[in-house]
């Protein structure tokens, strides 16, 4: 089958696929793989810490794969944001995902050098926004995924539908996603790509420690403590006053102060940003995707699984009747 989006021609990948930004170890070893297996790989800027390196690790992943990537500016946590977008630009990368802030101010600085400007978000309200300041997609992030979350965010099943029906640019899901129901389910809702953080987390090729993705196979979604860590949106009077500090704090004091109103923790927590100490993540928030992960794969097993599955879903009962009572032939 062929699995063509406007978000597939925009990026020039196969399939509908993109891999997340990973702070402290998005680099080239997973974007690459990706890309190669026919998704859309993201090296994530703020992970290659300097302008240099994101030049480096973006010709690393050249190295590794003719396919077209992609990078991802997470604009709290890139100090040299600028710098890094410049790279972007002078190593001819085709997207850039903004996120963690908005980001029109360095949209339309892409969009002017002929850069595809794709913006992740947690609401609708933003997704909106971001839309409305000429974004050429919209990643929307359900709560049931991973990452800075809003007191507004709506759980993907409900969130996707809302926005595709309001927003004429592609809508990408995020959020709890990681097999081939959950790929075929967003497309049905009206997303033309997911987006997946968790389950490549547990893929052969992720920098991270086994004995943190053997903790993604045995996570049980239904667990309280799991499910409590991904379904917990932030006290909005909280996250409204840690917003207003942004920027009259050293950035990351305000990221400390941020994650801790994200986690529901006391405002003086020690820091704990998701990132890889030693091999080692700490686990600030979680993914309720963990329920699609039962082993670890390699990047091109997973993408696999996803397309061959929903491939195999889409001609097997009650699909094929489907097809069949309609008169459509099948591909
Ligand atoms: C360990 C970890 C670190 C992450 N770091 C970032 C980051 O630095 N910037 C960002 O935009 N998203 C980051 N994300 C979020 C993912 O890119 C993605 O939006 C999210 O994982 C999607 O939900 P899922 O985990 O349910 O697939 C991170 C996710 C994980 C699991």
């Amino acid at each position: 089958m062929e699995w063509n989006t406007r978000v597939t021609a925009m990026l020039g990948c196969r399939y509908p696929i993109i891999q997340g930004a990973f702070g402290g170890f998005g680099t080239s070893a997973i974007a690459a793989p990706t890309s190669q297996a026919g998704g859309f790989g993201l090296i994530t800027a703020s992970a290659l810490r300097t302008p240099e390196g994101l030049r480096e690790d973006i010709r690393r992943a050249r190295s590794m794969t003719d396919r077209s990537f992609g990078v991802n500016l997470s604009i709290p946590a890139c100090p040299r944001i600028d710098e890094q977008l410049e790279v972007c630009l002078e190593e001819g990368i085709p997207a850039v995902e903004t996120a963690g802030y908005r980001g029109d101010e360095y949209g339309k600085r892409l969009q002017e050098a002929g850069v595809k400007w794709i913006h992740k978000v947690a609401s609708l309200k933003h997704a909106l926004a971001a839309a409305r300041q000429g974004a050429d997609a919209v990643v929307i992030v359900g709560l049931e995924g991973v990452g800075f979350k809003s007191s507004i965010q709506l759980p993907t099943l409900i969130g996707i539908p809302l926005a595709v029906r309001q927003i004429k640019v592609p809508v990408i899901a995020a959020g709890g996603i990681g097999d081939a129901r959950g790929f075929l389910a967003a497309l049905a809702m009206g997303a033309e790509a997911i987006y997946l953080g968790t389950v490549f987390m547990a893929t052969k090729e992720c920098p991270v420690s086994d004995r943190y993705k053997q903790g993604l196979v045995d996570d049980d979604p239904s667990d309280p403590v799991v499910r409590d860590r991904s379904l917990a949106p932030p006290n909005p009077k909280e996250l409204a006053k840690v917003m207003a500090l942004r920027d009259s704090l050293p950035t990351l004091e305000w990221l400390q102060k941020l994650e801790n109103v994200m986690m529901g923790r006391a405002d003086d927590a020690s820091l704990d940003m998701s990132l890889v100490a030693e091999g080692e993540i700490v686990r600030a928030g979680g993914s309720l995707a963990v329920g699609a992960i039962d082993k670890v794969v390699s990047v091109k097993e997973l993408i696999d699984a996803i397309i061959q599955g929903a491939e195999e879903i889409l001609t097997s009962q009650p699909f094929a009747g489907f097809w069949q009572s309609a008169g459509v032939p099948r591909a």
